[in-house]
Parts: structure tokens; C-alpha cells; sequence
């Protein structure tokens, strides 16, 4: 490991990611310390988060012409936990000079390339607390006078190279989600997955007139990369392929949506793990492998319209699975194997891309030797306290907070969302807060 300069200051918290997660923290204890300056009894907690993107971005590969939010606006990086906040969607709008364009809009659900201006705004305002273009590639302990690990290093890589070290008194992990790929995939030129469609598409020759596509998956990004390339390559042939017999929708039906509440967090937490296993079964469909209704309608309407004209643009090769794929330097040939009938048809395209979802960041990737004093479930997944912090053998007195899917075992389906980020961005400060004022209390 490249050594490097032994901090100086040591932060209450160090974060590694500022995607919502992490910047409804860093707006948290903004707000914290503007009421640490009236109030005495409030900790004034310092912060210092670490990204590896040169700026912020919110998924920008998926960042379709017309995408909407899977959410209520109202679920932004505040106001359930402060309505009172200036950092809400709303004040935003005010900010930009749109609010009554969009109260006149009667939506719930803005375009992402809207919501992904308002993290934006948000970002910039917070903007003191972050170093982009650091990717944090180690955590090292640092011990007290008998052993224990009080305090953590986070070493992170500059985009010139160098590594910088800082110091905290609590960690907080919200790394996000990573693409997740069929076993033996490898990304190439013409195989893709959905999380870098736009950048993959950017990078085309503006002559290149792409004439097929292949598209696996049946879930949100599937529906819309489907949708998406429909649209812009007229003279294009897009290949659904999926196990499914149809696209499914998305349960956004009232109380199923309680399944977001912070209350059914309470719940799940508290549920024994066969209740879990229950509940993620009845309510997978509130987010997994489904797709917006308004958008399975539009689908539709293609297949339909393209029959009447006598072609066959949007091809869905339903419970089907790829059971080949051959790449040359001019295309790729994949093969689909038909599950019910096991026939196999050669469909030959210009790309593959792969909206087979994403799996959540495991933290003691990191954590190095630390990882072993995190302490395990029945199946090896990392044990997280109610207050997300994770349960570590006595050796380590300081506290490593995890946000994001890596907490779905234990915090329920909102867990990747942002649903429930405002919320637990109060949560953890709560408790963050809580155990610094104990540690001043007790020197
Ligand atoms: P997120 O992934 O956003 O951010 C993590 C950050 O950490 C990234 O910026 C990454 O670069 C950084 N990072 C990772 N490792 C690092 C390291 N080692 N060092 C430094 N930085 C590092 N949810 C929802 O509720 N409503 C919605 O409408 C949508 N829409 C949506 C669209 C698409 C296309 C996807 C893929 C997902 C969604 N989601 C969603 C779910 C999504 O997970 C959620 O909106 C947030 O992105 C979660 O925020 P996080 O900050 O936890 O992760
Ligand atoms: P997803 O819901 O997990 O769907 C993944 C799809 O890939 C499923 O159809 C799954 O099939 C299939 N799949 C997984 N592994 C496979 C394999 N090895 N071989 C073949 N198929 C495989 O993922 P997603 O669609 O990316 O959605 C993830 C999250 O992002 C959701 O929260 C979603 O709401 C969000 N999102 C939001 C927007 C938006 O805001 N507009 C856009 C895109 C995504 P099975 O069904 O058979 O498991």
C-alpha cells in the first residue's frame, strides 16, 4: 500500500460515496450545526466525504429522454425527515423559477433528468464536506492505548494518483449499488450492461447506424432501454429477451407502498427471519423485475403498431434465456433458447446490453483484515444494528455505518431507495450524536 501522511484532524464521520445516501447525511449535519450554534447540547459533528466520480452524477447511463421517478418527489433527501428544510424538492423548484409550472403539472413523479438537477443543486450547496475524483481503496485501523480500534483510516486515490489519508471517529459506507452480470459475462465494445447505456451509445461513431439490439431483462432498466432504443434507432431491430411470459408492473398500489414507510422499517427489523424471507417474497414486486405500467402500455402500443404495419420492430422473446453469445469485431451472434420448447434461434445484432440489475456493495470489501471482526448472520451477510451500524466483535469501539441495498437483509425492500434516505440520514446523525456526547461525557 502506497504510505501516506499521517492526518492531522480526525473527523466525527468519514463518508465513501456522495450519491443521495451520503448527501442527505451531508445536508443532515449541515442542519445539525446550524442548531449546535444556538444550542449547547447539540454536537457540532464534522465530515469529510470521499467520491470517485469527478462530479456528482446520479446514474447518468440511464438518464433517458422522458425516464420518470420511481417515487413521490415528496420522498426527497429531506423532507421526511425535516419539511421545514430549504434543501427539498420544492425549494428547489422555487430556487430554478419552476414552481408553479410544476404545481401546474398535477405529477407526483418528475423526470429523473429533473430530480437529477435537484441532487445536483443539492450537492453544490454541500459541496464543503466532499472531495470528488477520490476513490477510497482502504480502510486501516487505528488502535488506542490498549488495542482497540477507536478510529479509522479511509485511504482514498486522487485522480493524479496519490493516495490521501483521512481520519474519523465513524465511518459511513454508502457505496451503492454494482452492476450485476450473468456468471462468465464480460463487459466488452458490444456487450453492455443498462447502468452505461448512454455513455456506450455517446461513444459511437455519429455515422454508425446500429441495425440490432439485443436487450435482456424484464425489470425497469430493461423496459426502458428496450423503449429507449426503439425510439432513437429508427431503422434498428430491438430483441427483448426474458424468462418471464410478459413484462409485470411495479406495485405502486397505496398500501403495499407502506412497505416504503420508516415505520415498516420498525417491522421488518424486528421480524424474525423467516417473517423477512415472507415479507420480501409478498413485496418483491413493489420493486424488482417490474416495470411501470404506463411504460408496459407503451410497449404494447409499439408491438401493436408495428403488426399493423406488417414489420416486426420490438421482437419479445419471452421465457427465453441467452444461451450463447458469439462477438466479432463487426457484431454479436446471441443465441436464444426458447424455455418451454428448448428450440434455439441465432439473433444477430450490433449490441448486447445486459439490464440484468445490480447487487449491493459489500462493505468488508474495504475493511481488509478489520472485515473480521464484523460479525456475520446465518449466511455470512454482514449483521447491522437497528441504528445501521455494523455489529463488530469489542475490538472495535468505533462505529461503521452502512446505508444503501447492503442493509436490505435486515432494513427491508426501501433499503436501496431513496424512500427512506431523508429518515436514516437523521437516524444515524441521531446516533452518531448520541455516542459523542456519551465519549465526552465519560473523558
Ligand atoms: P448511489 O449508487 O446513488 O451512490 C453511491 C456513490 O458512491 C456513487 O456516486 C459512487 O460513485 C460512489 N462510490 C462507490 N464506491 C466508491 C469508492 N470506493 N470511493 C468513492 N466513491 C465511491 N430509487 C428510487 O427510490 N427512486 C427512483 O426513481 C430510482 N431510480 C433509479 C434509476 C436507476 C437507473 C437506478 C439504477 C436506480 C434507481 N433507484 C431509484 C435506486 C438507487 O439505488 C437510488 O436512487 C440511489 O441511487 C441510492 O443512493 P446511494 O447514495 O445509496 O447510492
Ligand atoms: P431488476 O429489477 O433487478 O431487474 C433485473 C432483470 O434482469 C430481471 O428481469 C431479472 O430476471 C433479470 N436477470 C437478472 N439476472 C439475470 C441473468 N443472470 N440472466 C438473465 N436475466 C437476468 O433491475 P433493474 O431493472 O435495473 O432495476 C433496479 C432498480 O433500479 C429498481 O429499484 C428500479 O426501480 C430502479 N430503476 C429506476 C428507473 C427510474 O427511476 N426510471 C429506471 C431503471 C431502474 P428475473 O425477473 O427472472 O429475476
Amino acid at each position: 500500500m502506497t504510505s501516506t501522511a499521517q492526518p492531522t484532524f480526525s473527523h466525527d464521520l468519514v463518508g465513501i460515496g456522495f450519491g443521495p445516501s451520503n448527501i442527505a447525511m451531508a445536508i443532515g449535519l449541515r442542519e445539525r450545526r446550524e442548531r449546535a450554534a444556538t444550542d449547547s447540547g447539540v454536537p457540532a459533528l464534522t465530515a469529510i466525504f470521499h467520491e470517485r466520480q469527478q462530479e456528482f452524477g446520479w446514474h447518468r447511463g440511464m438518464l433517458l429522454a422522458g425516464a420518470t421517478m420511481q417515487v413521490s418527489f415528496l420522498k426527497d433527501l429531506v423532507t421526511t425527515r425535516n419539511p421545514a428544510s430549504d434543501f427539498s424538492f420544492l425549494a428547489y423548484l422555487h430556487a430554478v423559477g419552476r414552481l408553479h409550472d410544476f404545481i401546474n403539472h398535477k405529477t407526483l413523479f418528475p423526470l429523473r433528468a429533473e430530480f437529477h438537477d435537484y441532487l445536483a443543486w443539492c450537492a453544490e450547496r454541500v459541496s464543503d464536506q466532499v472531495r470528488y475524483g477520490s476513490e477510497v481503496i482502504a480502510v486501516e485501523p487505528v488502535r488506542d492505548d490498549t488495542g482497540r480500534v477507536c478510529q479509522l483510516d479511509v485511504l482514498a486515490r486522487g485522480t493524479d494518483g496519490a493516495v490521501h489519508r483521512s481520519r474519523g471517529r465513524n465511518l459511513l459506507f454508502a457505496p451503492g449499488l454494482t452492476p450485476r452480470l450473468p456468471d462468465g459475462t464480460r463487459l466488452t465494445e458490444r456487450v453492455w450492461h443498462s447502468e452505461y447505456l448512454l455513455h456506450r451509445l455517446e461513444a459511437l461513431a455519429p455515422a454508425e447506424k446500429p441495425r440490432g439490439f439485443v436487450v435482456v431483462g424484464s425489470g425497469q432498466s430493461a423496459a426502458e432501454a428496450a423503449d429507449h432504443l426503439y425510439r432513437r434507432f429508427p431503422q434498428a431491430r430491438v430483441h427483448a429477451v426474458f424468462a418471464r411470459y410478459g413484462y409485470s408492473p411495479s406495485d405502486d398500489t397505496p398500501f403495499a407502498n407502506r412497505i416504503f414507510d420508516p415505520a415498516a422499517v420498525d417491522d421488518f427489523f424486528n421480524a424474525p427471519a423467516e417473517v423477512k424471507a415472507e415479507i420480501m417474497g409478498y413485496h418483491r414486486n413493489t420493486n424488482y423485475s417490474v416495470v411501470d405500467p404506463e411504460l408496459i402500455d407503451s410497449l404494447y402500443r409499439d408491438v401493436y403498431q408495428d403488426k399493423v404495419n406488417g414489420v416486426e420492430r420490438l421482437r419479445l422473446h419471452n421465457t427465453s434465456r441467452v444461451a450463447g453469445v458469439d462477438e466479432r469485431r463487426d457484431g454479436v451472434t446471441v443465441t436464444v433458447e426458447h424455455l418451454s420448447s428448448g428450440k434455439q434461434t441465432p439473433i444477430e445484432a450490433d449490441y448486447l446490453v445486459y439490464a440484468t440489475g445490480y447487487r449491493a456493495a459489500d462493505p468488508r470489501d474495504l475493511l481488509g483484515d478489520l472485515a473480521e471482526h464484523i460479525i456475520s448472520d446465518t449466511e455470512g451477510r454482514p449483521a447491522v444494528e437497528r441504528d445501521y451500524r455494523l455489529a463488530t466483535s469489542d475490538e472495535i469501539t468505533c462505529g461503521i455505518y452502512l446505508q444503501g441495498g447492503g442493509t436490505e437483509h435486515t432494513h427491508g425492500v426501501s433499503s436501496s431507495l431513496l424512500s427512506n434516505a431523508a429518515v436514516r440520514a437523521g437516524e444515524i446523525i441521531d446516533a452518531v450524536s448520541a455516542r459523542t456526547t456519551a465519549a465526552a461525557t465519560a473523558r
